[in-house]
């Protein structure tokens, strides 16, 4: 199976899979959350920092964690393989630091790692794309934090097909041209924009609001390509990001970009969350597809990390 088929059909199966995932252990008391890992594995991390707002959280995409992490600091270590050498560095510190860890990978030189320093860690499903994993990374750590996910009602929004089919038309839309994708939530905006790098394998511009009001605006007065806009709106976006939007979209438009909305209704935060990261998931697939691109290989990521 590769990143076509576990988007378009296996992402729901892949949530009600990764349920369990993470109840098994307990946490002792913590302080600080650092989700340490890089890419894909390093996305949770931006998630769960929207989602859990009793206790700081941070994503640290590098070789060193913060020096203010310390004893009472929990670090998530997250690798889908095991062997990203960014993230095996920051456990070693964390290990140094006596943080209180727990690993989530498929395998590799970090479950070896746990192992041999009795540390624990969620071994997930071995086989999928990182960026294609998403359910196994996240859930376990949401199920970690006891936060509760009702995952129950999200499977059926998955596998909507009227979301498919929108999507399917976006990527019609998208094709040939440099997305630019406008949220109020920097993790979604994000996640499109690696999707549609690592899938669909083109360049993609991606901001959130209110920030790009005050830098990326300004590159509409020159533009140097040929942009479709996608903006996404959440319905806890307050009044004034609203009017933001609204603005920004008329500003843009008089430049001759054409613009697709997504407008996320519903009343729990992490399905909307989802379902806003899933529509870019499915379109990055679908625009590999009308590219004729393999959406599995990442040929250049592969080659580089061997060339380092
Ligand atoms: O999507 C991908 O394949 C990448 O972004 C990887 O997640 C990234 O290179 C890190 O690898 P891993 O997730 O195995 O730690």
């Amino acid at each position: 199976m590769g990143v076509y088929e576990d988007i378009t059909e296996n992402f729901s199966k892949f949530f009600r899979d990764a349920n369990e995932f993470g109840r098994e252990i307990s946490l002792k008391p913590f302080n600080y959350i650092f989700i340490a890992g890089m890419g894909a594995s390093a996305l949770p991390g931006d998630v769960v920092k929207v989602l859990k707002k009793d206790v700081p959280v941070e994503t640290v995409r590098s070789y060193s964690l913060p020096k203010y992490a310390n004893e009472e600091s929990l670090v998530l270590v997250v690798s889908y393989s095991g062997n990203t050498e960014e993230t095996l560095q920051m456990y070693n510190e964390a290990l140094r630091k006596k943080c209180q860890i727990i690993a989530i990978t498929s395998g590799g030189k970090l479950s070896q790692k746990c192992l041999s320093d009795s540390i624990p860690y969620i071994k997930i499903p071995s086989g999928i794309q990182p960026r294609a994993s998403l359910p196994y990374l996240l859930v376990p750590i949401l199920n970690l934090l006891n936060y509760d996910m009702q995952l129950d009602s999200l499977y059926a929004q998955i596998e909507n097909s009227i979301l498919k089919g929108k999507a399917k038309e976006l990527a019609e839309k998208l094709q040939g041209k440099i997305p630019l994708i406008y949220s109020s939530i920097p993790p979604v905006s994000y996640r499109w924009k690696t999707q549609l790098n690592e899938n669909a394998k083109i360049h993609t511009f991606a901001n959130a609001f209110p920030e790009l009001n005050h830098n990326e605006i300004e590159g509409f007065e020159n533009l140097n390509g040929e942009y479709y806009a996608v903006f996404i709106s959440d319905e806890g976006d307050i009044v004034r990001i609203k009017k933001r939007m609204q603005l920004t979209k008329e500003i843009i438009k008089e430049k001759g970009i054409d613009v697709t909305e997504i407008a996320m209704k519903g009343r729990n935060e992490f399905h909307r969350l989802m379902i806003e990261m899933y529509a870019g998931s499915l379109t990055s697939v679908y625009l590999a597809e009308l590219n004729g691109t393999d959406p599995t290989q990442i040929d250049l990521i592969e080659n580089f990390k061997k060339r380092l």
